[in-house]
């Protein structure tokens, strides 16, 4: 008999296809996020499950006596909704998608880079509220990036790519904070050791920190002081690697000028004072959200499932 998934959250048609073709599956046709009761059946019924970054898969599950479930398939690259040590002690066997959503992430964070230093949230609210005077040879005005100097807090798949765009499209000198210098980068770079220093002389910070238990708050209320006032940053990461009140604070006081955001604290709650607030582009968790990303995303999830069932090489184990 054909191994058993279950499905979490709605899913590309052609990768449902091809799920089917190899599991007996079942789908969450309400695309409402399980509770955690569901979520128990899941782990007791099945043999897999196919997951993403709403369903919280904590100790509780992976250590149910009962547990069924010998691999979860996480279609997404972050999987600090997954406790990844209690999978390891239960034998339960975790994947994700990296490479494939990189560009797309990376465009996400161009759009975020580009519209909070040209004020594009602004000026698009005031001309659909019939404000615009006209054109104005001093108002409306943004800041280039052209020269100006984007610090990367998190030098992985994702901070890489996006540092080299921003470099050869945009002509920015890329800061990266690291412990060691990375090798073999395809553009020029320099490294800060000193997270403070970064933060001081960046004109933009951009967040790519995976959100593991160490990296919660990482930028945190004391050290967002470093961040000069004339400074932009923006996060396509995950909302809790930043203290987000005390950010919502910063750009209240106008001590930091803007920020972009798609990613936030306890989603989709974004809270109000954050909404209301002029000097942000908020967006909502879209870094990976076209057609043909969440399609290779949800490809790559199925095949290490199928190779999983098949005793073959685990291609995105954890
Ligand atoms: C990712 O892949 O981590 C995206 O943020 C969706 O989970």
């Amino acid at each position: 008999m054909k191994p058993k998934i279950i499905v979490t959250r709605n899913i590309p048609d052609e990768v449902e296809s091809t799920l089917k073709e190899y599991f007996r599956v079942s789908f969450n046709r309400e695309d409402k996020v399980f509770s955690k009761d569901i979520l128990m059946k899941a782990m007791e019924n099945a043999d897999g499950i196919l997951c993403t970054v709403t369903d919280n898969i904590t100790d509780e599950l992976l250590s149910l006596t009962n547990k069924k479930v010998k691999i979860i398939a996480n279609i997404g690259v972050g999987v600090d909704h997954i406790d990844l040590q209690s999978a390891k002690r239960n034998n339960v066997i975790i994947t994700n998608t990296p490479d494939v959503l990189t560009e797309a992430t990376v465009d996400v964070a161009t759009l975020l880079l580009l519209s909070v230093t040209r004020n594009a949230f602004l000026v698009e609210k005031m001309l659909r509220q019939g404000k615009w005077r006209g054109f104005s040879l001093t108002e409306n005005l943004g800041v280039d990036v052209r020269g100006k100097i984007l610090g990367i807090v998190g030098m992985g798949r994702i901070g890489k790519a996006f540092a080299k765009r921003a470099h050869e499209a945009f002509g920015m000198k890329v800061l990266y904070y690291n412990r060691s210098p990375v090798k073999g980068l395809p553009f020029e770079a320099s490294v800060r050791f000193d997270l403070d220093a970064l933060l001081e002389e960046s004109d933009v910070i951009s967040l790519h920190l995976s959100s593991d238990e160490g990296n919660k708050n990482f930028i945190s209320k004391s050290r967002m002081k470093k961040i000069r006032a004339s400074s932009f940053l923006i996060n396509t990461s995950r909302g809790d690697v930043i203290d987000q009140t005390a950010l919502i604070e910063l750009l209240e006081k106008k001590k930091i000028s803007g920020a972009g955001l798609d990613v936030f604290v306890n989603e989709p709650h974004v809270p109000h004072r954050l909404r209301h607030l002029s000097n942000v582009t908020l967006y909502p968790h879209i870094g990976s959200a076209t057609f043909e990303t969440r399609k290779k995303m949800g490809m790559l999830a199925v095949e290490n499932l199928i190779a999983f069932f098949n005793e073959k090489q685990v291609i995105n184990q954890l």
